[in-house]
This record gives structure tokens, C-alpha cells and sequence, in this order.
């Protein structure tokens, strides 16, 4: 069920991600809460100085112990008491959509947390009702794990549990044991939890860590690495294929019986996430038949390194694999990767902006990206970390104000703050050269083009060192971008035959570039982009 064209609202979009802990803290305890996102939503749509996001997606506010800051949820249809209330989060949702803002929250439907009453029952003993809810192996007769399964963030993927005498399985941390998608009624309560939150309003999920929900029934030992996987990023690198553990041809029936519950809601989005190269992503947007993700993470884009051939290979491989109805999701940060000013630089971050908002695709902008926040130095970290992947550095409080608790809290940050005067966006905000500025200037433009939010995409090689360019094209809008990425000026040769035209008119530059360019004439400035309306 595809549904009408209204439904598909999502293509195109630009998103928000915001991780509800360091976003605003409305009580002064120095954590981010639903409440502090409510006030803060004019930074987001809705007034003059708003970014002109299409929809917010929060990071998980259910209750948890917080061994993995939300992503290990003992209560799937709650919301955490650092965070709020139910009634406050359906004022944030009724919030979110006064301003024409979609609302999607994180579904984490792989594993849950250790004090989940399901988990607590399961290891009470091998005959509890839940026990099958999750993934128990014995161990062979040395005592060893069931398998040689390592933890995204280091170690085996086995737990013992002393008590009960199996193993559990666990993706990421000790404390999110994997439930078992082979027992139907996990299918079956996790299709409750959506429609629980759908019929509360919520426009759609990011779906976490797909590629966990299905392991080899045989357990068998994966290989050692043979092909660039994607799947670190974190803090373990086992050197091991996740060949038999992650990514199991399985996971498409998750997919897909997920798929069918948002389809009983018109409208509703999900988004999977999964580390993977683009060319197995694509299956999990089931190929075009629309029977499994509407958009999922391609992360080619983020981990490319600044270098023109990189990125045009993301690019490249992203569309190809992308047929033209379906979308390219890109993020160039998010609370699980370094900043994208640290990581490519500072001195390149107006020109990363430019990539993920013309770039046919969904783009999805993590909160604090948008004022160029760097990585905090691991020296202002605490001690003992609080994330031991070691993430903290990419998930310290948004800075909003000149002063030292930024505008966050009128507490003690949970994390240090990074550096408020010199980024934050008040100042921004009234500075039209600010990188904020850029952001809005470019999600305007985008929404005022059919070309850049919907049109297709045509890259054009060869049209300058280190030069970027491609077109988008709708029905009466041709926009033609171009991206110097590289750190000296370069002169474009343009194929005006083939674009049938000689000049244009400037959309929106990283630059002060304005008015009409003639397009033989044109070399770009180190680092600049430019979107041109060529008629
Ligand atoms: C996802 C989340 C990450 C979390 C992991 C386990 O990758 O983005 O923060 O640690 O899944 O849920
Ligand atoms: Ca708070």
C-alpha cells in the first residue's frame, strides 16, 4: 500500500534529529526534557528565525536505566521521568504539528533493556513465559560462548547468566539483550508499540540497528573481516565479518511486518537504520515494491573522507542503487559519529551544508550541526565516561546562548559545555554570513524549489578540478549545483550545449554570490557552492 501522493510527505524532506539529553533541560536538573524541546521548537519552524525543517525526530525518551541513554527502554509505551510526562509529550507532539511539523520518535525494536519486566521474567527461569522472547544458547562443554559473536562496542556478544545457566545474546551492550524476532509474539508486541505511539499522533519512527533483529539459527562462527563492512563506527572493531550475527537475509520479515503495521496509518514514515554499504541498504527499501523501509540511512556520505573522489563515489553509488522513486536518506551527523566540523573541518562545513540540502535526498541535520558545534575535547570529558563507546564528545548540550551553561540548563550540563561563545545561536541568528544563516537560506531555497526538494538527479563529470556538479530537475525548475570542494579556486568548463543554456540565476550560494552568472565564465571559489536556476 503505497497510499496518495500526500501521504508520501516525507520525500524530500529536510528532518531534525534532536537527542532529548542535551537539546534544552526546562528544570534546571541539567538534562535536556521534553518540555525544554516544546520551548524551543521557533528554532525549528514556525517563526521568523526558524530553520524550516519539514519534521523532528527525538532520539528514545522511554524509561530506561540509561546503559545506553535511552536505547535500552524497560517500558516501550512510557516516557522516561527525566524526560517528562505522557501529557508532555502529547503537548509536543500537538506542538510539533501546530507548526506543520512532523514527529517521528526512535522505535528500538532489537533489543530491549535488562530491567524490562519481559527480560526479567525471561531469565527468571527456562520455563518463564518470556524466556523465548529473547536469544538463550548453552555454552559448549568448556564454558565458552555459543559462538565467537562480538559486541558492536567490544567483546563477546554472549552474556552468561549465571542463575538460569545459558548465554543471552546481546548486539551492543551487556544491558540490551536481543529479543527474538524468530517467536511471533515479539512481532506481534512490537507491532502494539507502534500502533500504540501511532495512534497518539506520531508521524513516523527511526528504526534502530535493523540489521540486529535476526542472527544465524545455527549460531556459526563468523569469519574474519573480507570486505569493508560498515558496521563499526562505535567503539568495537572486532576484525570479524558479522556474516552469521547481523544482516541475515531474516531481517527483510522484520522489515516488512513492520512495514504493514505503519501501514494501517496513512501518512507515517519509517526510517532503518543500519550500517551497511548502500548496495545491501537498497534491499532493505525493498528494491521499489514499497513493502519495507520508505527511506533508510545511507551513511556512504558521512564516513566519506573530504576528498572529491569519495564523495562523488557516495553520491554515485547512493543514486544508482536509488531508482527515482525512491529516496536517498543523508545525514552528515548524528549523536553516534563525530561532528561533521571536526571530522571534515571546520573550514568545510558550509560546503558539507550545501551537499546534504541539494542533494536529491532526505536530509536529516543533527541538532547543533546547523551552528558548526565541534567534538568536545576528550580533556573537558568526564572521568570515568559516561558512554563507554566513548560518544560523549558528539552529544554535549546545544548551544543556544553566549554564556557558560549555553542556554541549556540554568543548572550543571550533564556533559561540559563545548564552547558556547564562540557557537551558539543567538549570535548566529543575527548574523546573516553566520553558518546558521546558510542553513536557513538553504532549507528556503529548497522548499521554494521543486527542482531542489523533489526533482531528479544528473551529475555531470569532469567539470573542474575538485568540482562538484549535478542538476535537479522538476517540471519547469532546472537548478544546476555546483560544489568546489576543494581548498583553491577552480574554473569550471560547463557542457552550456547540453544544458541548453549559457547563464542563470543564482538560488542560493555558500558565498555572497547573487544575481545572474554566465555559466562559461564561471570558477568557483575554494569551498564554494552555488545553486543556479538555468531556464
Ligand atoms: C543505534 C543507536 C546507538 C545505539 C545502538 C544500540 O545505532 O543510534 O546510539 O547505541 O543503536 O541501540
Ligand atoms: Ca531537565
Amino acid at each position: 500500500m503505497a497510499g496518495d501522493a500526500s501521504d508520501r510527505w516525507w520525500e524530500g524532506a529536510v528532518l531534525y534529529q534532536v537527542y532529548p539529553r542535551s537539546f534544552a533541560d526546562s528544570n534546571g536538573d541539567g538534562i535536556g526534557d521534553l518540555r525544554g524541546i516544546l520551548e524551543h521548537l521557533d528554532h525549528l519552524a514556525g517563526a521568523d528565525r526558524s530553520l524550516g525543517v519539514d519534521g523532528v525526530w527525538l532520539s528514545p525518551i522511554y524509561p530506561s536505566p540509561q546503559h545506553d541513554f535511552g536505547y535500552d527502554i524497560s517500558d516501550y509505551t512510557g516516557v522516561a521521568a527525566e524526560f517528562g510526562t505522557l501529557d508532555e509529550l502529547d503537548a509536543l507532539i500537538a506542538g510539533c504539528h501546530e507548526r506543520g511539523l512532523r514527529f517521528l520518535m526512535d522505535l528500538v525494536p532489537c533489543h530491549t533493556s535488562i530491567d524490562h519486566p519481559w527480560f526479567v521474567d525471561a531469565r527468571s527461569s527456562r520455563d518463564a513465559e518470556h524466556r523465548d522472547w529473547y536469544v538463550w544458547a548453552d555454552p559448549p562443554p568448556d564454558g565458552s560462548p555459543p559462538s565467537n559473536w562480538e559486541s558492536v562496542f567490544g567483546g563477546s556478544a554472549w552474556e552468561w547468566d549465571a542463575a538460569s545457566g545459558q548465554y543471552y545474546l546481546h548486539t551492543f551492550y551487556p544491558e540490551q539483550p536481543n529479543l527474538n524476532w524468530r517467536n511471533p509474539a515479539v512481532a506481534t508486541a512490537m507491532g502494539d508499540v507502534m500502533r500504540f505511539w501511532f495512534e497518539r499522533g506520531v508521524d513516523g519512527f527511526r528504526v534502530d540497528a535493523i540489521f540486529a533483529a535476526v542472527h544465524d539459527a545455527r549460531l556459526r562462527d563468523n569469519p574474519p573481516v573480507r570486505r569493508a563492512h560498515m558496521i563499526p563506527g562505535f567503539g568495537g572493531d572486532a576484525g570479524q565479518d558479522a556474516l552469521w550475527s547481523m544482516a541475515r537475509p531474516e531481517v527483510h520479515d522484520v522489515i516488512r511486518h513492520i512495514r504493514a503495521v505503519a501501514n494501517e496509518f496513512p501518512g507515517r514514515v519509517l526510517v532503518g537504520e543500519a550500517y551497511l554499504p548502500v548496495e545491501e541498504l537498497a534491499g532493505y527499501l525493498g528494491h521499489g515494491r514499497d513493502d519495507e523501509f520508505h527511506l533508510a540511512f545511507d551513511f556512504e556520505l558521512l564516513h566519506s573522507p573530504w576528498e572529491h573522489q569519495h564523495l562523488t563515489l557516495a553520491v554515485e553509488r547512493s543514486e544508482a542503487l536509488h531508482p527515482p522513486a525512491v529516496w536517498p536518506t543523508y545525514a552528515i551527523g548524528n549523536h553516534d559519529q563525530a561532528r561533521p566540523a571536526s571530522r571534515w573541518g571546520a573550514a568545510r562545513e558550509r560546503a558539507a551544508a550545501f551537499l546534504l540540502l541539494t542533494l536529491r535526498g532526505v536530509a536529516v541535520l543533527y541538532a547543533g550541526d546547523e551552528i558548526g558545534m565541534e567534538n568536545a575535547d576528550p580533556a573537558i570529558l568526564p572521568d570515568p565516561p559516561f558512554d563507554r563507546a566513548g560518544r560523549d564528545g558528539y552529544r554535549t548540550p546545544m548551544q543556544w546562548t553566549p554564556t557558560a551553561v549555553a542556554g541549556f540548563t540554568t543548572g550543571t550540563p550533564w556533559l561540559p559545555v563545548v564552547d558556547a561563545q564562540a557557537r551558539n545561536v543567538l549570535d548566529q541568528s543575527a548574523d546573516p554570513d553566520s553558518l546558521l544563516s546558510l542553513y536557513r537560506r538553504l532549507i528556503a531555497a529548497r522548499r521554494a524549489s521543486p527542482a531542489l526538494a523533489r526533482g531528479t538527479h544528473r551529475s555531470f563529470f569532469g567539470v573542474g578540478t575538485d568540482v562538484m556538479a549535478w542538476m535537479r530537475e522538476a517540471p519547469g525548475d532546472r537548478v544546476l549545483c555546483l560544489l568546489n570542494v576543494g581548498d583553491q579556486p577552480s574554473r569550471c568548463a560547463l557542457p552550456t550545449a547540453r544544458l541548453g543554456a549559457d547563464g542563470g540565476e543564482v538560488v542560493v550560494a555558500t558565498s555572497a554570490r547573487a544575481g545572474h552568472v554566465t555559466l562559461a565564465e564561471m570558477t568557483l571559489d575554494a569551498l564554494e557552492g552555488v545553486a543556479i536556476r538555468i531556464g
